[in-house]
């Protein structure tokens, strides 16, 4: 039986539209894509989070001659917020990124590994994270974490017998 999975994102060209904290996000995640330490890929990506607190949260991409060691913006991001507030909700999510080396003609989306612990963070809180990926010319607005990673792997596969 073939079935489908869909879901729904905004695409949103006017940053008009956006909120001032939604603006003071993007600007924050701007900035701190300018500290990743990526001199290896040449590659900068950004993460600003809100939370409930209303206190913004950034990271951005730390590199490593030997390659694996390497983390990206976004779980620098994640990882800082949750360490410092356990038990405070993510509210916004927003992500950039800029390189010399490549052409970004698109926004840029989070790897598989941050996409599983986003979602894992927005299952503990059972709160959907709103998530921004963002360039010059354009937003995608995706209403929850769990519409990025279809048959993502749950704690509740690790149920004893
Ligand atoms: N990177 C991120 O920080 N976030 C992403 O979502 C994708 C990739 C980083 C990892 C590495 O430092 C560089 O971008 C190139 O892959």
């Amino acid at each position: 039986m073939q079935k489908e999975y869909i879901f729904q994102y905004e695409e949103i060209v006017d940053f008009k539209l956006l909120s001032d904290l939604e603006l003071q996000l993007f600007q924050k995640a701007i900035d701190i894509s300018k500290s990743a330490y990526a001199p290896y890929s040449k590659f900068n990506v950004g993460v600003a989070l809100l939370l409930e607190n209303n206190e913004i949260i950034t990271g951005s991409n730390q590199e490593n001659v030997s390659f694996p060691c390497g983390i990206c913006a976004e779980r620098v991001a994640l990882f800082a917020a949750k360490s410092k507030y356990p038990k405070l909700t993510i509210e916004k999510i927003v992500i950039t990124a800029s390189s010399q080396n490549f052409e970004l003609d698109y926004p840029v989306g989070p790897c598989g590994i941050c996409r599983q612990v986003l979602i894992e963070y927005e299952d503990n809180q059972n709160k959907d994270i709103e998530i921004f990926l963002f360039d010059t010319k354009k937003i995608i607005k995706l209403a929850k974490a769990k519409h990025l990673l279809p048959f993502h792997f749950k704690e509740d596969r690790l149920k004893n017998k």
